[in-house]
């Protein structure tokens, strides 16, 4: 299974090193595609100079800060058309544990179509977050299950592994529009939709130590209007059904 973990980065100077540096460690075998949108403290020439030395790294570089949903559509882009097996999405903050993509990837190899390191599951947790950023992600996770009924505990994770195939199944259909956080949502819904297997795993969330969120008001104003549209669309079409099943 050849595996491509795609890192997204805006402003990530001082979080991005020991986030890679923890990755090839912990997953040697795996290549690494960092997806760089211009940040003004250098971290995509950071990116360049490891790259240079070591075959299992790649770089992106967009021009400008054009949200991560367009990160990491061309990290997708790159990935299949290079053919990896599994996709990966990890945060350049060190939030997503290294340590902990294994898990993932065995999830793979089970027979998952997408693997999801969730918080919300039993075994999964978040450490040294702010209570207001907690309440944000549990009460986005129940708004996006009332009304998408995904059945999963952390559709806004950004801690993923998915089958190149599926993927490309997926990326197929209506083109993604999502900008911002709400892309992961967007994802999960369409994995979902079109029948696939989503699991589960237990993650630790670890707060960042270096740099800054980018979470921002836009972002979850986004959220709330896609996930609300999408909810609609969802209730419509599960009516329409009803009602020809009626008519049968
Ligand atoms: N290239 C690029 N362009 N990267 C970006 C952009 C962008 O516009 N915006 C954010 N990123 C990168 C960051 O540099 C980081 O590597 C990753 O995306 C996640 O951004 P953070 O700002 O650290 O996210 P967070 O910690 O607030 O949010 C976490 O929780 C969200 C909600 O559950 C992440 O795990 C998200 O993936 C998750 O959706
Ligand atoms: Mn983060």
């Amino acid at each position: 299974m050849t595996t491509l973990v795609i890192i997204p980065t805006y402003n990530e100077i001082d979080a991005l090193p020991p986030t890679l540096e923890r990755l090839r460690n912990a997953e040697p075998g795996a290549h690494v595609l960092v997806v760089d949108d211009g940040s003004p403290d250098g971290t995509g020439e950071w990116a360049d100079k490891v790259a240079k030395n070591d075959a299992h790294v790649h770089v992106l570089h967009r021009t400008e800060k054009g949200g991560l949903g367009p990160a990491y559509l061309a990290g997708f882009a790159w990935g299949l058309e290079e053919g990896y097996d599994v996709l990966c999405e990890m945060d350049a903050d060190s939030s997503h544990r290294p340590e902990q993509l294994g898990r993932l990837l065995t999830a793979i190899e089970r027979g998952a179509d997408l693997a999801i390191g969730s918080r919300w599951v039993k075994g999964g947790a978040v450490h040294h977050w702010p209570l207001n950023r907690e309440l944000l992600s549990r009460g986005a996770n129940s708004y996006v299950n009332i009304a998408l009924g995904l059945g999963v505990k952390d559709a806004t994770a950004g801690f993923r592994a998915f089958r190149s195939d599926v993927l490309t199944h997926v990326l197929a259909g209506e083109a993604v529009a999502s900008q911002g956080y709400c892309f992961q949502v967007d994802m999960t819904r369409r994995v979902r939709a079109e029948g696939f297997v989503i699991r589960e795993v237990p993650i630790d969330f670890d707060e960042r130590e270096h740099g800054e969120s980018k979470m921002s008001s836009a972002i979850i104003r986004e959220a709330m209007v896609r996930v609300t549209q999408w909810g609609l669309e969802h209730r419509l079409a599960q009516a329409r059904n009803l009602a020809k099943a009626g008519v049968r």
